[in-house]
């Protein structure tokens, strides 16, 4: 569109949000991708889509069907209503969700504390939605932050106030110090978010004693804590993975965010929320959380796609409900991946005395990403000109932080690419960062 044209509204008129970088960040970079489609991309964290099959998708409705009329005693007709009609808000799999988190996670959930949602983004949507009672109101949220839990905050008017990750994954002097200037400014903290286990965009992860620090902290300082693991079950080590935060919670302290995005399919859009705290309501009645969020659910989707819940629902049962056992193949070339990325960083940057630590990298226990640290700022224009000149994407930090100061480091994701194409990758990108070392040395 020109400046010339005839303009109808302008964004100053429509919710601050729009036009908030938080906003705008994901349609900037998704904008980069398709302006160089030749260009290898280690910025895309979408799952890889080698073993994406049209045909199973066929066969986990089926599966999910035979499940209702079977097991459940459901006759054909109802069965067929069930997926086809409109819908229960809370979803039609939370039963199937909830065996789930049993066998992989050891957690024990009520299914009508769970909430199945369009994707973790919605499921974060609704809770902030919730929690943000009025103008005084604050999330904190572990730095650098998912930019989908920023960009939500947003639109719900909450501020988000960082809080510092440090390596232990969060750093607990600072969440109570964080939590504190919020109470001293006369706000009120409503909860943490984080991501536990191999964050996006830090790969960090928090060990077992932290955590149940952690929990112990949010009772003090009276938190919820908001607890993101999109990624958990992609551990590189064949070790026990670290228990959630969910299933050490024994006070209700923790509504858990699940996503299916990662471990069966994004294009399902599917996730959930599992949120028990116990909500007082008129009249003394007492629920769930859970049909709080419903609540909202009912005035911004309705109700999830049974469709598409029946197709994870039919993925589940198909494993015996566990995606530990239905994502083998995949954490295997997640990890393949993410060990050949590390590796070819190591080539590619040797430590030598006369350069020492000019560039530097995160080596994660599992998940899509790895952060690269540079001595000088990575931002939107040295993307550019990495995809235009170089052909190589990745994703600059800046993106991950809620203000605009310039930020050293740049995100690359293992999980769309195969090792040639890291390879690839990681060629051009040592290119531009020679360039760039030389050009501001020179
Ligand atoms: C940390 C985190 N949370 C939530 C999401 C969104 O998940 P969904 O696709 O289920 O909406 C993502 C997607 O990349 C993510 O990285």
């Amino acid at each position: 569109m020109t400046a010339a044209e005839p303009v109808d509204l302008t964004v100053a008129d429509l919710h601050p949000a729009l036009g908030d970088p938080a906003l705008t960040s994901m349609n900037f970079l998704n904008e980069v991708s398709e302006r160089y489609p030749a260009a290898v991309s280690l910025a895309a964290g979408r799952p890889y889509e080698e073993y994406f099959d049209l045909a199973a998708v066929h066969r986990h409705l089926d599966t999910f069907h035979r499940h209702l009329v079977d097991d459940l005693g459901h006759s054909p007709e109802q069965a067929r209503r069930l997926l086809l009609q409109y819908g229960r808000t809370k979803g039609i799999v939370h039963h199937l969700i909830a065996r789930n988190l049993a066998v992989d996670e050891g957690i024990t959930v009520d299914p009508e504390d769970v909430v199945v949602t369009v994707g973790c983004q919605e499921a974060m949507f609704l809770v902030l939605r919730a929690l943000r009672a009025g103008p005084t109101d604050v999330l904190l949220a572990v730095a650098p932050t998912y930019v989908g839990l920023t960009g939500a905050a947003r639109l719900v008017d909450l501020p988000v106030w960082p809080v510092a990750g440090g390596s232990s994954g969060v750093d607990l002097a600072d969440l109570a110090a964080q939590a504190r200037r919020v109470r001293a400014a006369g706000l009120r903290p409503r909860a943490c978010y984080l991501m536990p286990d191999f964050a996006n965009p830090s790969g960090a992860s928090i060990d077992t004693a932290h955590r149940r620090r952690l929990l112990d902290l949010a009772a003090e300082e009276d938190l919820l804590l908001l607890e993101d693991n999109p990624y958990g079950l992609f551990h590189s080590d064949d070790g026990p993975r670290p228990p959630t935060l969910k299933a050490l919670d024994t006070r209700r302290r923790v509504v858990y965010l699940g996503s299916f995005a990662k471990t069966v399919l994004p294009g399902a859009r599917v996730g959930y929320v599992v949120a028990d705290q116990r909500v007082a309501g008129p009249g003394g009645r007492v629920g769930p959380l859970a049909d709080q969020l419903a609540m909202i659910k009912s005035m911004v989707t309705v109700n999830t796609s049974p469709i598409a819940q029946a197709v994870i629902g039919g993925r589940l049962l198909e494993h015996g409900c566990s995606l530990v056992a239905g994502n083998t193949r995949e954490r295997a070339a997640y990890t393949r991946n993410l060990r050949h990325l590390v590796a070819g960083l190591t080539r590619r940057f040797p430590a030598v005395p006369e350069r020492p630590a000019a560039v530097r990298w995160t080596v994660p226990a599992g998940g899509f990403f790895v952060v690269v640290t540079v001595p000088f700022p990575v931002d939107d224009a040295l993307l550019d000109r990495s995809a235009r000149d170089y052909g190589v994407l990745w994703t600059p930090m800046a993106h991950f932080y809620d203000d605009t100061a310039p930020v050293r480091a740049l995100r690359l994701s293992v999980s769309a690419v195969t090792p040639e194409q890291i390879d690839v990758g990681l060629d051009r990108l040592a290119e531009l960062i020679t360039d760039e070392l030389a050009r501001r040395a020179g």
